[in-house]
């Protein structure tokens, strides 16, 4: 979410400072930033000159010897958001400029105080297109108005902090299904992609691989098609069957793996070695959020996009050099 004060000309700084003095405004910011992280650019937090109290400060710098007692710091905004996704609370991408304007694409959420005044100013809030931005509030103060908007059409490729809701609609999901198929012998269900790493930036949809021996795998779709899911056959994808879910909550993928398949042995490392190492998953979430900023991203790109640093991750695993270059031509098959 984006959090600016903007005077009617678009102008949020002149010479490094704010162009006006609103203690109103300030109060708004402290009161709706409190417990969450901020993330600010270099110039930003040197004329603040200190970290805000009872929030967490993510400093952007590209210089890496810049540091200050305590703030966090990041070298790109990508990875800022993988810092700050674990953290508790929520993100506010709190300026300058140029930080405003790199994050405008990847956000939700606008909290702007539109100031009534026409400052003479050489920093400025992004434009934004009013079609794309949906008013959902006004709230008038003496001297400026806060408005939130948010993001009407969704971003072609969502991309959004972990929640740990996902782990709790998880269990329950897996209750369910482990109940619809407590007749398979040995089924197992399996929580994987980003939503199942903490921490990890994701397309907030849970994927669910449930595992069972290639014997029972007919009696598994049987037992999933009697709770409501509608099986959609292999997709193309050999030992793994997918379904179109009996509704929306959760947003989910389901699939039956059958055991021991590179498919599930694929995503199975990918989470295992991701949960347990935090430099890799800041890693991956960046280069996810990175491909997701782009407008003009598709699927197949982003796919493609995520395979050098999907690589890397498996490369931790116990997958063999010819595994991880028959995963490498699925995920990107122009490459
Ligand atoms: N009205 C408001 O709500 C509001 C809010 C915030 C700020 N402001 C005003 O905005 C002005 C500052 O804006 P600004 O655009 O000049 O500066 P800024 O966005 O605050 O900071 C720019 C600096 O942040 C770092 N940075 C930016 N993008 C980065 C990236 N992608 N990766 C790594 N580092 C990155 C660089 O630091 P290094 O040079 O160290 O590499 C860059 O020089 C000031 O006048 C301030 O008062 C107004």
């Amino acid at each position: 979410m984006l959090i600016a004060a903007v005077a009617r000309n678009g102008v949020i700084g002149a010479e490094g400072g704010i162009p006006w003095h609103l203690p109103a405004d300030f109060a708004h910011f402290k009161s709706t930033t409190l417990g969450h992280t901020l993330v600010m650019g270099r110039a930003t937090y040197d004329s603040i000159g200190r970290p805000l109290p009872g929030r967490t400060t993510i400093v952007l710098t590209r210089d890496p010897s810049w540091s200050a007692e305590g703030v966090l710091v990041a070298d790109s905004l990508p990875a800022a958001l993988a810092l700050a996704a674990d953290l508790p609370g929520d993100v506010f991408v709190a300026g300058g400029a140029q930080v405003y304007a790199e994050a405008l694409p990847l956000a939700d959420e606008q909290v702007i105080s539109e100031v009534d005044a026409e400052p003479a100013g050489d920093a400025f809030y992004p434009a934004f297109d009013p079609g794309v931005w949906r008013e959902v509030s006004r709230e008038p103060h003496e001297g400026f108005t806060v408005v939130r908007r948010e993001r009407v059409t969704p971003r072609p490729i969502e991309v959004v902090a972990w929640s740990a809701s996902w782990s709790v609609l998880f269990a329950g999901l897996a209750d369910d299904l482990r109940a619809a198929l407590a007749d398979i012998p040995g089924a197992r269900v399996e929580h994987v992609g980003s939503t199942s790493v903490p921490g990890l930036a994701a397309k907030p949809v849970l994927d669910v691989d449930i595992v069972v021996d290639r014997a029972h795998v007919a009696a598994a779709v049987a037992a999933l098609a009697a709770v409501g899911y509608v099986h959609r056959g292999d997709l193309g994808v050999t030992g793994r069957q997918a379904f179109l879910a009996p509704d929306t909550a959760p947003r989910r993928h389901v699939y039956i793996c059958e055991s021991g398949t590179l498919n599930l042995r694929n995503h199975l490392a990918v989470r295992d070695v991701l949960r347990r190492r935090p430099d890799l998953r800041h890693e991956y979430a960046a280069v996810k959020l990175a491909l997701a900023a782009d407008p003009a991203m598709d699927i197949d790109a982003y796919l493609a996009g995520k395979t050098a640093v999907l690589q890397k991750v498996l490369a931790e695993s116990d997958l063999t050099t010819e595994e991880l270059a028959q995963i490498r031509g699925l995920n990107d098959p122009a490459g």
